[in-house]
């Protein structure tokens, strides 16, 4: 956790406090175990619908529920301590109005103890945006690629070049205006970003948006080498855990069929002769 974060568990409030400070440091976690380590390091744990993608191997996050998002916010929460969970409305969850937001908004707040939650969309949604937070739902926005448009976008391409940058520009706005606590911008051309980095007054966590963006996130597999279906330009590897568990996996195997494992120590005395046997 940065020297900046409070000694309590971090709010939606505190996140806003760090426009313009020390980059916020968020990463994906789906598991208790990831969300231990997230939690020493980072600001936020995202629980990020691309859980469906890394940990369920589906072919994109429309596909991802309601009791996903539950099941992967509650494991995430019990692993926290100082780290803000944001969890992650699904496809199809908050689009149809701010009253259907607002029911799964709060499902997904009260089931798993998380504090607030993330939206994709921009001027669209701000409507949805105040309504929640109005009534208490701390919403982190979403704008530049929001991969559940990934069908009308027609691919997960850059969003925000030439002529298309006055429409993000205008969505990050509309969202900090409608009360969103910060703003993901994804795969926004650099120099956007920084604008609307100058421009809004909450926090822009930028993936793929360059350094000038308030914080950055990514998902936690691919800086971890864990991940290896593709790897966007983004992303930056600090590990080969994927390697290893491979290695790791290859090893038990050869051991198994030459029957190396399990060894002596590993077993059990068929008669008791001290506490260890
Ligand atoms: O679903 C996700 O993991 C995300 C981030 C990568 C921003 O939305």
């Amino acid at each position: 956790m940065s020297a900046t974060s409070p000694t309590r568990p971090v709010l939606p409030p505190d996140i806003l406090a760090r426009k313009g400070g020390v980059p916020l440091v968020v990463l994906t976690a789906y598991t208790t175990p990831v969300a231990r380590l997230v939690d020493a390091q980072c600001d936020i744990a995202l629980v990020g619908d691309s859980v469906g993608m890394v940990l369920h191997g589906m072919p994109s996050t429309l596909g991802v529920t309601m009791e996903m998002m539950i099941l992967h916010g509650r494991a995430v929460v019990r692993g926290l301590s100082r780290a803000m969970a944001v969890i992650d409305m699904p496809f199809g969850s908050y689009e149809e109005s701010p009253q259907q937001a607002y029911r799964n908004a709060a499902r997904l707040m009260t089931e798993t103890g998380a504090p607030s939650v993330k939206l994709e969309g921009g001027a669209h949604m701000a409507e949805t945006i105040a309504f929640l937070t109005a009534r208490g739902v701390p919403v982190m926005a979403h704008v530049g690629l929001t991969p559940q448009a990934v069908n009308t976008l027609g691919g997960y391409k850059v969003v925000g070049r030439d002529a298309e940058a006055d429409r993000v520009m205008a969505d990050a706005v509309a969202v900090a205006a409608a009360g969103a606590f910060a703003v993901v911008l994804e795969k926004v051309p650099v120099g956007l970003a920084g604008r609307i980095t100058a421009q809004v007054a909450i926090p822009t966590i930028g993936i793929g948006a360059g350094v000038d963006c308030d914080g950055q996130v990514l998902v936690v597999d691919d800086i971890l080498g864990l991940f290896t279906e593709f790897r966007p330009k983004f992303v930056k590897r600090y590990g080969a855990l994927g390697q290893a568990a491979a290695e790791a996996i290859a090893a038990y195997a050869e051991d198994v069929r030459a029957r190396r494992f399990p060894g002596p120590e590993h077993g059990f005395a068929d008669v008791l002769k001290g506490p260890t046997t």
